[in-house]
């Protein structure tokens, strides 16, 4: 059910960490349907955040927190992100040819991130079965898996937090975020009992995307985790659960029963760009921190916003500018 393809050569790894963690898993297999027709031959990850596909930022992500050894656990269509990882010799020569160096840079940068593989999850059988994917490559070890749809701000340190938890607790560590009652539907939510130790606190339950009555909290799961290796056994065994997926859910709420699992509370800046609002504002926010773009941006994003017509469609302004 899931296929290797061989991994891509580094030129040059990120730098070694102390930490035991080395391996991160992104599961980036999904269908991308909120977005179609967009993502009809393109997958969803490769949409751009200004001039980056939104797995960049999260493979850049990984790397800075010291994981140098990345999985990709990707499924149909998804040759972009293999190309977008790997070298692109013809392009660098014509960038080279030119001496343009800025952006040869830029091409050559994913390759560099880290040591990047890839496997196939044939069938798409949920978050959990995408995890279980990458137990062959994984091994015995802790490991990071982080979600493409939840972009965390390059100046937070939110993984290497976890990854510090992990250390001193053990076990796997899950990041939680507060949110409006009304939006908890949309996660895994989960319950939580005091550690004494601030910002962390013992996960005692978890239930994927609960009604806001059925919620044990409004602490919403955010798409980072550190996985104690023992999750592949429960997730051999767990059953399909919400939508008919395994669910990563299901099986953490299994080893939070058993008082392995802890959660970091994040409340720093987070760009959700699963549903089409939210990767608007993600791109607009990330458009106008850039240095390159920001001061220009924010200039036309004040006269536009001023110069919205009632009915919202910014004509006036469209036409002036
Ligand atoms: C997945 C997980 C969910 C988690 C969310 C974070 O859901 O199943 O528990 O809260 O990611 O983004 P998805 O957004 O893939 O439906």
């Amino acid at each position: 059910m899931c296929r290797m393809t061989a991994p891509h050569p580094s030129p040059s790894p990120a730098p070694a960490s102390p930490r035991p963690v080395r391996k991160a898993v992104v599961p980036a297999a999904g269908l991308g349907t909120r977005f179609l027709p967009a993502t009809k031959a393109t997958p969803k990850e490769m949409l751009p955040v200004v001039d980056k596909p939104a797995i960049q930022y999260v493979v850049e992500e990984a790397a800075k927190a010291g994981l140098d050894d990345i999985l990709m656990v990707t499924g149909r269509h998804k040759r972009a992100i293999e190309d977008h990882f790997d070298n692109a010799f013809e392009l660098e020569q014509a960038l080279s040819a030119k001496g343009d160096t800025v952006r040869l840079e830029a091409v050559r940068d994913p390759a560099r991130l880290a040591d990047i593989h890839h496997i196939r999850q044939g069938d798409p059988l949920g978050l959990g079965h995408a995890v279980l994917c990458a137990r062959h490559h994984v091994g015995d070890q802790p490991f990071a898996v982080l979600l493409g749809d939840d972009l965390i701000d390059a100046r937070e340190t939110l993984l290497s937090r976890m990854l510090d938890v992990r250390d001193r607790r053990q076990g796997s560590v899950v990041a939680l975020m507060e949110v409006d009652p009304s939006q908890v539907h949309r996660y895994g939510c989960a319950a939580v009992a005091p550690t004494g130790e601030n910002g962390v606190v013992r996960v005692t339950g978890l239930v994927e995307k609960p009604s806001p009555q059925k919620a044990p909290s409004n602490y919403a799961v955010i798409g980072r985790y550190v996985l104690d290796p023992e999750v592949f056994d429960v997730l051999e065994k767990t059953a399909p659960g919400r939508g008919g997926e395994i669910q990563l859910t299901d099986a953490l709420q299994e080893l939070a029963a058993a008082g392995t699992v802890h959660g970091v509370v994040f409340d720093g800046l987070r760009y959700d760009t699963g549903d089409k609002a939210d990767y608007l504002r993600t791109v607009v926010r990330i458009a106008c921190e850039r240095p390159d773009l920001g001061p220009e941006f924010t200039a036309w994003l004040k006269d536009f916003v001023a110069g919205l017509t009632q009915d919202g469609t910014g004509r006036e302004e469209s036409r002036a500018a």
